[in-house]
């Protein structure tokens, strides 16, 4: 699965994928079928007739309905898309252990096997480390002067170097990994080099696997190699590394950097959550729901006919969440546009829902809550240093967000 803009582009119409004014609502066209019911017919580029589904509870009914499938090998229709913004296919094409991307119950194996590895323990670990990460980087900036673009300087190198503990990989090759990974996941590179970074990208990770069986450390990955029991092979334990990497990565960093624009534009709101800093859990739940970066990229196949809401889903057909909808369902949520952190909690879809349901959603969490908090508290002055509309936007991408957020807090 590559995250090329083509791949949204080449599919969907236009107005559901290109913002216009607010870069905080969803695309235009979005908004325009508002009232034309929970699950809509939707006819792609290609041709392809799909569904695309509006409503939260319709959502949830087919993310938990075992009927409707994630097996892209299987169903390897062009139009049943990538869901939470993997890097390119190893070569091959191969799908050993890309979980992300199968029914149980092979599935069910390979999650347990992932989840397993994130105990307490490591999770507090992590999180004392996020701390570090979070406040060395804040540090380089100002060291560095009064300005700085948020995306290379702190959003992106946070899930990066979270993922690195995860694996273990070493600190002498962070920055290597750092390095690929930013090219192989980021569109604006040219395909040559994504391609090139890539290939690095999945050697480095077979060379990881190597080492981690020859000589196993406290990370998740010795944990995946030592504790399945039968053991995974090389290629499993690679895709299950890299659907972490991509599942992990450019989400977290989104978050952070269109998470800090929204708050930037959004002063009384920013002004509530400095008042009294005990409203960024609750701050964080609403910006998911509100921001709802996985735009379209969620979709399931349906294996046999199946009613949805009032719908007739006929096997074969693509299904896709339209995940900025469902999460502005105005039967859940008061003035649903409006981003309010002191909105009552209530569940939203931003990590998806049903046996898929991000795996990393606590991880996401802290990371969130350690990356936005220390920002908050240690640059008082934070403000954009360009104004709004030159900020440019991750329209094209499967993980909405920003290519740049340049910021000063002189
Ligand atoms: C799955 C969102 C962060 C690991 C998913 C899915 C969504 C999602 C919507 C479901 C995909 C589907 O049903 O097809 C997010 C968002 C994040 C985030 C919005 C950040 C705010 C993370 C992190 C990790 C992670 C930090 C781990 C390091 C995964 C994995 C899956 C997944 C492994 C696949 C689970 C499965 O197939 O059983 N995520 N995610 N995610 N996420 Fe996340």
């Amino acid at each position: 699965a590559d995250e090329s803009p083509t791949a949204m582009r080449r599919l969907l119409p236009a107005d559901l994928v290109e913002r216009d004014g607010c870069p905080f609502d969803p695309p235009p066209g979005l908004r325009q079928r508002r009232g034309q019911g929970a699950v809509q017919p939707l006819t792609l580029h290609n041709g392809a007739s799909t569904w695309m589904v509006t409503g939260l509870d319709e959502a949830r009914a087919v993310l938990s309905d075992p009927r409707f499938s994630s097996d892209r090998v299987r169903h390897p229709d062009a139009t049943h898309q990538q869901a939470a913004g993997q890097p390119a296919p190893p070569p091959g094409g191969r799908t050993d252990g890309m979980f992300i991307f199968m029914d149980p119950p092979e599935h069910t194996r390979l999650r347990r096997l992932l989840t397993g590895q994130f105990t307490v323990r490591r999770m507090r670990a992590l999180e004392s480390h996020i701390r570090d990460i979070a406040v060395e980087h804040i540090e380089a900036m100002r060291a560095a002067g009064t300005e700085a673009d948020l995306v290379p300087a702190y959003a992106l190198p946070i899930p990066s170097l979270v993922i690195c503990e995860m694996l273990g990989v070493d600190y002498a090759d962070r920055a290597r990994f750092q390095r690929n990974t930013a090219i192989a996941l980021d569109s604006t590179s040219g395909d040559d080099e994504r391609a090139r970074a890539g290939l690095e990208l999945y050697g480095f990770i077979q060379e990881l696997v190597a080492a981690k069986r020859a000589e196993p450390a406290d990370d998740m990955l010795s944990g995946l190699i030592h504790d399945a029991d039968p053991p995974l092979t090389d290629a499993q334990l690679v895709d299950m590394a890299l659907v972490l990497l991509g599942a992990g990565h450019e989400t977290t960093a989104n978050m952070l950097g269109l998470g800090t624009f929204a708050l930037l534009e959004h002063p009384d709101q920013l002004g509530a959550l400095r008042a009294d800093p005990a409203l960024l859990d609750n701050a964080i739940e609403e910006l998911l729901r509100y921001l709802s970066i996985i735009q379209m990229g969620v979709t399931r196949v349906a294996t046999e006919d199946v009613k949805v809401g009032d719908v007739e889903i006929a096997a074969g057909a693509t299904v896709i969440i339209a995940t900025p909808e469902a999460n502005r369902d105005p039967r859940h949520w008061n003035d649903p546009d409006r981003l309010d952190v002191l909105r009552p909690r209530t569940s939203h879809l931003a990590f998806g829902h049903g046996v898929h349901q991000c795996l990393g959603q606590q991880l996401a969490r802290v990371e969130m809550r350690v990356g936005l908090g220390e920002l908050l508290t240690r640059m008082p002055g934070l403000r954009l240093a360009v104004p709004a509309e030159q900020v440019p936007l991750r329209n094209e991408m499967l993980v909405f967000g920003v290519h740049s957020l340049p910021v000063t807090w002189a």
